[in-house]
């Protein structure tokens, strides 16, 4: 028998979202609204996803989007799907999306609100036409100019100013996952009844993981602390739990939503071709990077907390090393120079954990 019809008691997101505004009594009801626009937008793109290879949908438009990648026709419609649920409604001044050079104004006939929306439509779209998991990435601030239209200001704001982050992964299953500084909780997608139902509350990133998540392809332009940190990941040493698993799906959000449920590290670092590494501050490490946070983990850039680094640009890039606590300190160490390939043994009494 489908779970949802066992008890007849079910805890939509819906729900769970107005049982978590009950906990700020300060709260109007805004922030909840937003996100209940998002997650419609999620279900949408879901829906599309889903149908990719029976609708035409799979495969690349002629147009190069601003990051000078391919756009899949997917992207497009992920990209136009979240502005056309959110900017009507009042809640939000400005958007700004990892598909467009520039921010999205809210358009004249509709109001603007508090809140400011950044996303990534779809994250990982290189791997559509394999059929492997993608997803949306979201981003909401408050805004810091006062009335009207919102500006680039609004979304040029550090991580740690976030009142909400999350995604939505097209995987097996359609799996919505939100923070709003108050944990970081899953729900998974019932299609037959067209809703998201808590399946994972409460997460927490276990302290240490085993798994390393990187596109070793890279190694050879990778700078010395990242190599001798995924060798020394590689070594064996039971009392450390090494050598690690190596996982790599290439869409951020998977590599990330696994990182999240069973610990580890994943990482995409800066190298001797592109300082900065490949994934964007604003759209891809802050939301990922709040989320980890709420359930216990560490984000780094190598050597500064990613919530605390200052944007400069909207599509600024950065290099980005994200999991469990243990394994983000670690590469820290390795990154900073703190701690080097030793014989074995010696690396353990150099830490305190
Ligand atoms: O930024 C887009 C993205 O597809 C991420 O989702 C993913 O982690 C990364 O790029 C993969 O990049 P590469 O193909 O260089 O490993």
């Amino acid at each position: 028998m489908d779970s949802v019809f066992r008890s007849t008691e079910v805890m939509t997101i819906e729900r769970f979202i107005m049982d978590q505004e009950r906990l700020h009594p300060e709260a109007t009801g805004e922030l909840s609204n937003l996100l209940y626009d998002v997650c419609l937008a999620a279900k949408i793109i879901s829906r599309q996803v889903r149908r990719a290879g029976l609708s035409d949908i799979l495969g690349a438009m002629d147009t190069i989007n601003i990051q000078g990648e391919l756009q899949q026709k997917l992207d497009v419609f992920a990209n136009d799907t979240v502005r056309n649920c959110v900017q009507h409604t009042g809640r939000i001044c400005v958007m700004a999306s990892e598909e467009e050079e520039d921010v999205l104004h809210i358009p004249d006939n509709y109001p603007t609100g508090k809140y400011v929306l950044l996303y990534d439509p779809l994250d990982g779209s290189s791997n559509i036409d394999a059929n492997v998991t993608i997803g949306t990435i979201f981003s909401i601030y408050r805004r810091i100019t006062r009335s009207g239209k919102g500006t680039v200001q609004d979304c040029l704001q550090p991580g740690y100013k976030q009142i909400g982050a999350g995604y939505c992964i097209y995987g097996s299953s359609t799996m919505l996952v939100y923070t709003t500084g108050d944990g970081v909780h899953g729900f998974t997608f019932d299609p037959s009844i067209g809703e998201f139902l808590l399946s994972h509350e409460n997460i927490r990133i276990p302290k240490q993981g085993k798994i390393y998540s990187v596109n070793e392809g890279n190694y050879r332009w990778w700078y010395d602390g990242v190599k001798k940190y995924v060798k020394y990941l590689q070594e064996e040493d039971k009392a450390t739990n090494r050598p690690y698993s190596g996982r790599y799906v290439g869409s951020m959000v998977a590599d990330v939503h696994r990182t999240l449920l069973y610990g580890g590290i994943f990482m995409y670092p800066g190298d001797t071709r592109q300082h900065d590494g490949k994934l964007r501050l604003m759209y891809e490490a802050n939301p990922t990077a709040f989320i980890i946070e709420q359930a216990g983990g560490r984000s780094s850039n190598g050597t500064q907390r990613i919530l605390d680094i200052q944007p400069k640009a909207l599509h600024q890039r950065t290099p980005l090393f994200i999991g469990s606590d243990h394994d983000v300190e670690i590469v820290e160490e390795f990154i900073q120079g703190k701690r080097d390939l030793t014989p074995k043994g010696d690396n353990e009494q150099r830490t305190s954990h």
